[in-house]
């Protein structure tokens, strides 16, 4: 990819203070783009994380319809959106509250549908070819222990980008998303530094060895951003070292 191939595009990323999220915003604007940065952080942790693309951070709860159309309509055009903001905590089934189901469903596919048709919209509405990518997970398709209500988040993602793949095909609009595996990142990549049962288990379960890297996930998000993908729509493009072609004992 040219390094000035998305020159002149706003793109968004939510969930930009995060470890994913701030590499895709980096590499987004390494090849020319605007980046707007929301995530439900303060301004300030916010403002830190990002260094040099701090001015376009903004406080936003992907939950909050009416805070995200605000926030939307203040960016001057919209090419890119990254669905990227998610949560995860883990508790074995039979535990699972009622509270933790409803928080990852609110935050992790709410959330992406909120984002994802305020945006489309608005994208319709001003004839932009746009492309909107969401952040699933490997574990959209493979189940991993003690994590049920963050799986069927995910799964639920996947079909609500196929879904709006294809009913926005028509205006030019390319939906798709990235399935990452286990990556340095988040709360995988605090579990692989302190846990070392974790961190032993994970290693047995990944065909490539090792966990993926925030950078690596970033570049296929660019891949999916850019012209090189233009017949590309409705895919779930998988980035997990071969996690889900892996038979794991108990
Ligand atoms: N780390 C991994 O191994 C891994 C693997 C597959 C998928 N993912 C997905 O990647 C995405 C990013 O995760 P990460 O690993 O960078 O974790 P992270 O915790 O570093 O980043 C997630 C970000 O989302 C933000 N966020 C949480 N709730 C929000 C809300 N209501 N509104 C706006 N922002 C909110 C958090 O403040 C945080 O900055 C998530 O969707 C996650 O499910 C991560």
């Amino acid at each position: 990819m040219n390094c000035a191939e998305l020159a002149g595009q706003q793109a968004l990323v939510t969930g930009a203070a995060g470890d994913l999220g701030a590499a895709m915003a980096r590499a987004l604007a390494a090849r020319g783009a605007t980046v707007a940065c929301w995530d439900i952080q303060p301004e300030t942790s916010g403002r830190e994380t990002l260094g040099p693309l701090a001015e376009g951070y903004r406080q936003v709860d992907v939950r909050d319809r009416s805070g995200v159309e605000a926030a939307l309509a203040a960016l001057p055009r919209l090419d890119i959106v990254c669905s990227n903001a998610g949560i995860v905590a883990a508790s074995p089934f039979l535990d699972v509250s009622i509270e933790n189901w409803q928080t990852h469903l609110d935050i992790n596919l709410t959330g992406c549908f909120h984002v994802a048709q305020a945006a489309a919209r608005r994208m319709v509405q001003e004839g932009t070819q746009g492309r909107i990518i969401f952040t699933s997970s490997w574990v959209g398709q493979i189940p991993w222990p003690e994590i049920t209500p963050y799986a069927v988040s995910k799964a639920g993602v996947n079909m609500l980008m196929k879904q709006m793949a294809r009913e926005l095909a028509e205006h030019g609009i390319r939906v798709n998303a990235i399935a990452p595996g286990i990556v340095n990142a988040g709360l995988a990549g605090r579990q692989l530094r302190e846990e070392p049962e974790y961190a032993a288990r994970v290693e047995k379960v990944i065909p490539l060895g090792s966990p993926g890297e925030p950078e690596e996930i970033a570049e296929a998000v660019c891949y999916l951003a850019g012209e090189s993908t233009a017949y590309m729509t409705g895919s779930i493009l998988t980035l997990d070292g071969g996690c889900s072609l892996f038979q794991f004992d108990r």
